[in-house]
């Protein structure tokens, strides 16, 4: 049993001097200072150690006696230097008397040595003696030249562009992934200068230039495009801890799958909706007009006579050109209208007419209000596009729509992907720890909405400090929260950090609040955005907590939810999700709605702009005056195709009424709202109609004769499915 205790000991090497002592109880481990003339003094084993005589030195498996010059030999010698540190040092006697019981094993301590070296050194066992230690330190190498910043961006490079050209990994998403994993840490030490290079190098090397907008990778990253440093302190703050390099690489260049939806515990926004607020106040029967306009971009670069059929970029510009025809604006293959063209932004004459055939179709004395659902600035392409354009083009645009609806109109806007500068982009305020790189904006847009007399000054503030939301209540009661949508927008950069966070921004906390606050007050609310939260334009997170948000105060609180972006007229249905939330969690499965609860419908407003192929069009609504939910809708359009034959102005036709063309047979009662239950009922005859959702796919066009609408049920019926997707999860299942 004892001597088992010690092989175990013995073979695992793990123990300490808590080890029982195989020969005597006596031997136990001390420590001892040797003296003068070999000798150890110190310790309750403080006997001098005498010349001649044989030592075992502690137990050599239990304690170290090495690197302190002792050097215990089995007859006479010196057994230790002066001043070194050596375990207490016993007779050897005592230890071979012990010995002489049994034979010597591979396993026992002492003796050892017994094989005799000759002339040779004692050659040692378990580190005693001379043999250096474990913790013994050497000498480090001499260090490589230190780089410099040249050196380490050509490195980076060097490596980016091997993974990219596969030498490492040849799927996409992996090289994706591997690349921006390599950016993110230079971007760590480089500055946004060197990263901007790094960046234009790589796209260089690698000719990346279709990714940089009909600009070169230095025009684009540097200079007038000056993307680089916006991209370098992406870069800086993304981490594959939580996804980052993966969702980029899904959204943005559509090379991995789609990280999985995060889990959102919806308890931590709100409380479940109370029992009575499951349905939607009784109409009053009584309606006002509204006004919905939507992606003005009107290009005040327009080039009347240019080329309006080109082949890289926006068209109507002066260098705009079509190589196949081998033409530019000097000599077009087809004239630019001054009232607009289908590749085109909008020009002022067909801008400035939409407003002038809403007084014509609209008796403007009945329009309660307007919203505007975003974008103003043209599609300039990056490296033609500044700041100071951004600044111009806000300006002129909310005086303009002040000047034509006149101050009896108010304008609610939001603010479009478009209304910013670089386009898109948008930072949390939690992004740096001074100020938000893009203020500038919000307090530009903020201060022209206040001016224009369409919000006060505390709105203002608000909505300055609030990435350009805020809350409104209109003089009929209505409570309007616009919201900045850029943080579930794709192209916006930033979304790509931290990307489980369904909510870096605070928006949808902010929206949420004010939502409680309406519940509280019985207040009835609009919500306008730009970007649709359903659709591919949007990222998964924040979009699926929206529509948590939207089924939790629809349809008691919220009464419309309004969108811009798509250049279309189109709808998009909020269903409740199926069975409870996860009890104990309140965690939702995104993509598990059920299809017989809809809730709202979100009413994406068609643009003034023809681009990309579209007809211009505007849309007018009968809002029931007490529960502020659509009635009717009727929109105007331009046939932009006629636009090189029109004269003074351009034609603005009436395209369709909402209930004539989706209820002919008028069987939805007349004051009843053309609510989420009467689109889904729109969707469900589609299903068995392909002129139906034929029509409507015409109809988002603004009845463009430009556009193809597909006669194949598979592609109508991802159309059907895209009506009923009101986030980005349930989107990508169609
Ligand atoms: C071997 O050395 C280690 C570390 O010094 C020690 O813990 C162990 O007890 C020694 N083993 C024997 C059998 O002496
Ligand atoms: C990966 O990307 C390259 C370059 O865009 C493309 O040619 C190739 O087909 C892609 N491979 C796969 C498997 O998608
Ligand atoms: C535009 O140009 C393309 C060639 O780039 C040509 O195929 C097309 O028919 C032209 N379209 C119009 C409307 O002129
Ligand atoms: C394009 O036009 C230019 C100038 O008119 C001419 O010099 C050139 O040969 C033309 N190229 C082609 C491919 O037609
Ligand atoms: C932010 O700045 C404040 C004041 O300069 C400082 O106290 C705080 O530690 C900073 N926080 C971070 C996360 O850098
Ligand atoms: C702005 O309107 C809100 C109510 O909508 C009000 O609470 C606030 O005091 C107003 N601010 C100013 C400066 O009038
Ligand atoms: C990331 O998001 C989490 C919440 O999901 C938050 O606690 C954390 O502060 C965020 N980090 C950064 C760097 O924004
Ligand atoms: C609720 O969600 C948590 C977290 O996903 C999960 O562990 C648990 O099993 C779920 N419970 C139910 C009843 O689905
Ligand atoms: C979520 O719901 C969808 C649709 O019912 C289902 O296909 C999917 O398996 C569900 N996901 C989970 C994780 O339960
Ligand atoms: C829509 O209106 C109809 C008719 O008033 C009503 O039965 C239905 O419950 C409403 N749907 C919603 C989601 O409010
Ligand atoms: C638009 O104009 C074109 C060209 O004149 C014409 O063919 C088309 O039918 C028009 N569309 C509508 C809806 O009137
Ligand atoms: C199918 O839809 C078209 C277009 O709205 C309509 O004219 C037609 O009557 C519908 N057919 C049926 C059977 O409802």
């Amino acid at each position: 049993m004892h001597l088992t205790t010690y092989l175990a000991a013995a073979l695992s090497f793990t123990l300490s001097t808590a080890i029982p002592n195989p020969f005597s109880p006596d031997l136990a481990a001390r420590s001892a200072t040797c003296a003068e003339g070999g000798k150890s003094v110190g310790g309750p084993c403080g006997e001098a150690h005498q010349k001649g005589q044989n030592y075992a030195c502690g137990d050599h498996r239990i304690l170290k006696c090495r690197a302190i010059g002792l050097t215990w030999q089995t007859t006479g010698g010196e057994n230790c230097a002066a001043g070194e540190k050596c375990s207490v040092c016993l007779l050897v006697s005592v230890v071979n008397g012990h010995e002489s019981h049994r034979r010597a094993a591979p396993l026992d301590t002492y003796p050892r040595n017994t094989v005799p070296n000759g002339d040779g050194p004692v050659l040692y066992y378990n580190g005693t003696g001379p043999v250096p230690g474990v913790d013994t330190l050497s000498p480090k190498p001499a260090a490589l030249p230190s780089l410099s910043t040249q050196q380490v961006s050509n490195a980076i490079v060097q490596e980016v562009v091997a993974i990219a050209e596969g030498k490492f990994q040849s799927d996409n998403c992996s090289i994706c992934i591997s690349s921006v994993s390599a950016l993110h840490i230079a971007s760590l030490s480089l500055s946004q200068d060197a990263m901007t290079t790094v960046l234009i190098d790589i796209c260089e090397t690698l000719d990346l230039t279709s990714l940089v907008d009909h600009g070169t990778c230095n025009s684009y990253f540097s200079g007038t495009g000056g993307l680089g440093p916006y991209f370098a302190q992406l870069l800086q703050m993304m981490s594959v801890a939580t996804g980052d390099m993966q969702a980029f690489c899904f959204y943005e260049f559509k090379v991995c799958e789609a990280p999985p939806v995060v889990e959102i515990d919806e308890s931590a926004w709100f409380s479940p909706k109370p029992a009575n607020k499951g349905t939607a106040p009784e109409p009053s029967g009584e309606t006002v007009e509204v006004l919905h306009f939507s992606d003005w971009h009107l290009d005040p670069r327009f080039d009347i006579g240019g080329e309006a059929n080109c082949t890289t970029g926006l068209c109507c510009h002066s260098d705009s050109a079509n190589a196949n025809l081998n033409t530019t604006s000097l000599d077009p293959s087809l004239p630019a209208s001054r009232f607009g063209d289908y590749y085109c932004d909008t020009p002022a004459d067909l801008g400035l007419s939409a407003f002038k055939s809403m007084g014509r179709n609209v008796d403007l004395k009945k329009v309660a209000f307007s919203i505007f659902t975003g974008d103003i600035t043209s599609h300039d392409r990056t490296d033609q596009f500044s700041q100071a354009l951004a600044e111009y083009e806000e300006r002129s645009a909310y005086a303009t729509f002040r000047a034509q609806l006149g101050s009896s109109i108010p304008v609610y806007a939001t603010l479009g992907n478009h209304d910013s500068w670089p386009s898109g982009f948008n930072t949390p305020n939690s992004f740096r720890n001074d100020t938000n790189s893009f203020s500038w904006n919000y307090e530009l847009l903020s201060s022209l909405w206040q001016t224009e007399g369409w919000i006060n000054e505390t709105e203002q503030q608000y909505a300055s400090s609030h990435y350009g939301a805020y809350a409104h209540t209109t003089k009929e009661g209505l409570r309007i929260i616009s919201i900045n949508s850029d943080f579930w927008y794709t192209p916006n950069i930033f979304n790509y950090y931290n990307y489980t966070d369904p909510d870096k921004s605070g928006i949808l906390r902010f929206l949420t609040n004010e939502l409680l606050a309406a519940e509280a007050a019985d207040q009835r609310v609009w919500i306008v955005g730009h970007v649709p939260s359903g659709g591919g334009s949007a990222v998964a997170n924040p979009s699926v907590l929206f529509h948590s948000i939207v089924a939790r105060f629809s349809p008691a609180t919220i009464a419309g939810v309004f969108f811009g972006h798509t250049h279309q007229d189109n709808k998009q249905i909020f269903y409740d999700f199926a069975g409870a939330s996860n009890s104990s969690l309140s965690i939702r499965n995104y993509t598990d709605l059920n299809y017989d609860t809809p809730l709202m419908v979100g009413w994406v407003g068609p643009s003034i702009v023809p681009l990309t192929n579209y007809n211009a069009g505007w849309s007018v609504y009968q809002v029931d005056s007490s529960t502020f939910e659509i009635v009717n809708a009727q929109v105007y359009f331009a046939n932009i195709s006629n636009s090189l034959t029109w004269n003074g102005e351009p034609d603005w036709e009436f395209e369709y009424d909402a209930r004539s063309t989706y209820d002919p047979e008028c069987q939805w009662p007349a004051t009843a709202p053309l609510n989420a239950t009467f689109w889904d009922g729109v969707t469900n005859r589609m299903m068995s109609n392909n002129s139906l959702i034929q029509e409507y796919l015409f109809l988002a066009t603004k009845k463009s004769p430009m556009v193809a609408i597909s006669d194949s049920t598979e592609s109508l019926a991802g159309s059907i499915c895209a009506i009923r997707s009101s986030n980005r999860a349930v989107s990508d299942t169609c």
